[in-house]
């Protein structure tokens, strides 16, 4: 059954053929997904074990109906099937990936219709879908890149509460490192931060938010990280557009940035940055609009990192990233990064812990960000940082 080109790998609980992925390494000794006939990208296990585990969390030992709309291999919908206990569809609009998605239900014995194979373009599934009267409590949208192109369809064949879990990779323009793509891709205009990869968590959150609230849908962010090369995001979304307006009331507004002291903060309105002033005396930058609540829900988190703990089959990886969210996920405001901070004070950098123990005998909360290992998150603003550096011997 498994050709001389193509090998049986092991992933959370269940076994995939996939193309033999020597054939597709780098000299590096890196896998090239994208050369393979197939894409199976073994590094994007993270975002497949959080899929996993938010489906346990949410559902339990219920059922629930899900799509995983661009499945590749199928290894994200099997695994849903297997791991989470869902009944769904897994689709994909190349023939070859059809192949190996039959192929990988029959390794896995999964029978009696709980998956369902469709070879359909992602959009034209997804919006047929919501002619059969199916309410989907998952949908799942793993795109090569930006998820722009499927993101209307996404929410027509949900449940009236249900979730979606998106990927996207174009980091690039996520992160503002190409300005004109932001701005024609996502309607945001740059501004350089030292925190770009928040920035790039919430600009694709607020993009989601838009698309969904227009089409009369209001989302809110569970999970969100970022791992290696790409963003997930696990939002819940409702078919309600008073909810809608009103998170967009409360949370799309303006983080406002000084460059020159890195000192940031959130208003809702452009008007209340008349009462922001930098500590340089200069006026406060406005980045917006964006999201600018939480990312992500705590107790849902601390769920996820309790239903981790309880099973064995998911990577270090994973458990690594859950137990950096589960501390990061309270502090709302955009990580600082230290090293800037002090190379701006002229002073040496300290001990990340003991930075942390200081500003936290000190009654302000502080974590270290998984999106960056130079970045702290403090929930207090950034001139309360500045004294304590300021007055730590040891930064001398
Ligand atoms: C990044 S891969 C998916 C990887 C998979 N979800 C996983 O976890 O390994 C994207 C997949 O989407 C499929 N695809 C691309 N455009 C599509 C479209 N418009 N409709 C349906 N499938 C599409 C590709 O054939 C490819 O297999």
């Amino acid at each position: 059954m498994i050709n001389p080109r193509e090998e049986v790998v092991t992933e959370g609980l269940v076994k995939l053929a996939v193309p033999r992925m020597e054939e597709y390494t780098r000299p590096d000794g890196r896998i090239e997904p994208a050369w393979m006939p197939v894409f199976y990208n073994p590094s994007a296990v993270v975002s497949r074990d959080a899929t996993v585990l938010v489906l346990r969390v949410l559902h339990g030992s219920h059922g629930f109906t899900f799509i995983d709309s661009l499945a590749g291999t199928g290894v994200r919908g099997i695994r849903i099937a297997v791991e989470s206990g869902g009944e769904g569809i897994v689709n994909d609009v190349d023939p070859r990936a059809v192949y190996y998605i039959r192929k990988n239900i029959q390794l896995n014995k999964l029978g009696n219709g709980k998956v369902e194979v469709y070879s359909q373009e992602a959009n034209v599934l997804l919006n047929n879908l919501t002619f059969t009267g199916i309410p989907f409590d998952y949908v799942d949208l793993d795109p090569y890149g930006s998820p722009a192109p499927f993101l209307d369809s996404v929410f027509k064949p949900l449940a009236k509460k249900a979730v979606i879990g998106v990927s996207a990779t174009d980091t690039a323009p996520l992160t503002c490192s190409h300005f004109r793509k932001t701005l024609r891709r996502y309607w945001f205009t740059c501004v350089d931060t030292d925190f770009e990869k928040e920035i790039g968590a919430r600009l694709l959150i607020t993009y989601i938010f838009k698309r969904a609230a227009a089409l009369d849908t209001s989302v809110k962010p569970l999970l969100v990280f970022m791992h290696r090369h790409y963003y997930r995001v696990f939002l819940e979304t409702r078919r309600n557009a008073g909810e809608a307006y009103r998170l967009s009331t409360e949370c799309l507004g303006y983080i406002w940035y000084c460059p020159s002291t890195l000192e940031r903060g959130y208003v809702k309105t452009l008007s209340d940055l008349n009462d922001v002033t930098c500590m340089s005396g200069e006026k406060p930058v406005p980045i917006g609009k964006i999201w600018i609540c939480g990312l992500g829900d705590k107790d849902f988190v601390n769920r996820l990192h309790d239903e981790a703990g309880s099973v064995n089959w998911l990577t270090k990886d994973t458990r690594r990233i859950l137990s950096m969210l589960k501390n990061e996920v309270e502090l709302n405001n955009p990580y600082v990064r230290v090293d800037k901070l002090c190379s701006i004070l002229g002073r040496n950098m300290p001990k990340y812990e003991e930075l942390i123990d200081t500003l936290r005998s000190i009654g302000i909360k502080a974590s270290r960000t998984h999106f960056d290992p130079r970045g702290l998150k403090i929930e207090a603003d950034t001139r309360a940082l500045i004294e304590v550096l300021k007055s730590d011997p040891t930064t001398r």
